[in-house]
């Protein structure tokens, strides 16, 4: 019999040398820490499917934000579920809305921590769709207006990136143009490019209280079959003036998160979502998965398929579990 000439497993036994040849290493400066701010005063209210996260009032995220920055976290993304709701979403145009006023507050008390806002109606609107409803569909043109208000006023607020989530046609030429007529034009943006339809949505539209009321957003967000059109949403959004590319979730889709990254050459950023981050969760509490492994061994294949940074629920665990 034939020994092997090339003996793979030579660079495997020894911890020192595998840590020589590692690929892929995570630090906490990869992570973005999603964050539900609500009305109120001393409300932390849990989020059943998301052990760990609760909605939030002002006080507490901000007490919340000092110590996540403490404990080595750099950047949060921000979303508001306002006491308000009607058609058009108008707390999330008003420079005296929630969010606004969260992200006065965390500037106030950690001047240091990067604040991007997520910019999209679902959560603002009574029926639940990303935009203000012509018949029973989201108007586009109409919504890409209010949208430039809303980043308008985050930005005044303090907001350092904006990252709209809607999928509307133009958001971010719209985005761009909106924030550079108001002086803004050194706030980058983030923009959910492929964002898919997908059910992995499911925690986070009971921790936003953002579910559609009717329908689905199938006539805006993608559909799960489709990589060669997420890669054509994210060359669009690039020629608009995107600075930053995200797919989104993650772990069902690092193909197209790959062929952004190799073919783009951009910063680009994965979501691990709220479905990911229960079913570990979940898996986790029977017993039938080994916790912190099979989170680090999540975020490090999104970072090795090639994202930049990662939102994820787990921020602070990482962090923690890297410190
Ligand atoms: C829409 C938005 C959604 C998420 C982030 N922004 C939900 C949706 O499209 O229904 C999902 C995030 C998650 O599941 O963790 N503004």
């Amino acid at each position: 019999m034939e020994t092997p000439y090339y003996r793979m497993r030579r660079l495997r036994m020894q911890p020192a040398i595998r840590d020589l040849v590692r690929e892929t290493t995570l630090t906490p400066n990869d992570f973005i820490l999603p964050l539900f701010v609500v009305e109120g005063i001393d409300i932390c209210k849990p989020i059943k499917s998301m052990p760990g996260h609760s909605q939030m009032s002002i006080d507490i995220m901000v007490r919340m934000v000092s110590d996540a920055w403490q404990r080595g976290i750099k950047s949060v993304i921000l979303f508001g579920i306002p006491g308000h709701k009607d058609a058009v979403g108008s707390d999330a145009t008003d420079p005296d809305g929630l969010i606004c006023r969260a992200i006065g507050a965390i500037r106030e008390a950690v001047p240091d921590i990067c604040i991007t806002t997520d910019v999209c109606f679902c959560e603002y609107t009574d029926h639940g769709h990303c935009g203000p409803l012509n018949g029973e569909t989201v108007d586009n043109d109409a919504t890409l207006a209010l949208l430039q208000q809303q980043v308008i006023v985050q930005a005044q607020a303090g907001a350092h990136m904006v990252a709209p989530s809607g999928m509307m046609d133009g958001m971010v030429a719209a985005i761009r143009e909106g924030l550079d007529c108001a002086g803004f034009e050194n706030i980058p943006i983030m923009s959910y490019a492929a964002k898919f339809a997908s059910g992995f949505y499911g925690p986070f539209r009971d921790a936003a209280e953002s579910a559609p009321q009717f329908g689905d957003r199938s006539s805006y967000q993608m559909d799960p079959a489709n990589g060669r059109e997420a890669f054509r949403e994210a060359q669009l959004d690039v020629a608009e003036g995107a600075d930053i590319i995200m797919v989104k979730p993650a772990m069902p889709y690092l193909d197209v998160l790959s062929r952004i990254k190799t073919e783009l050459q951009m910063p680009t950023a994965a979501y691990q979502v709220s479905g990911e981050f229960a079913m570990i969760k979940a898996a986790a509490e029977k017993g039938w998965l080994d916790h912190d492994r099979v989170m680090m061994e999540s975020l490090l294949s999104i970072k090795r398929a090639g994202a930049d940074m990662i939102l994820t629920y787990f921020a602070l665990e990482a962090s923690e579990l890297l410190a």
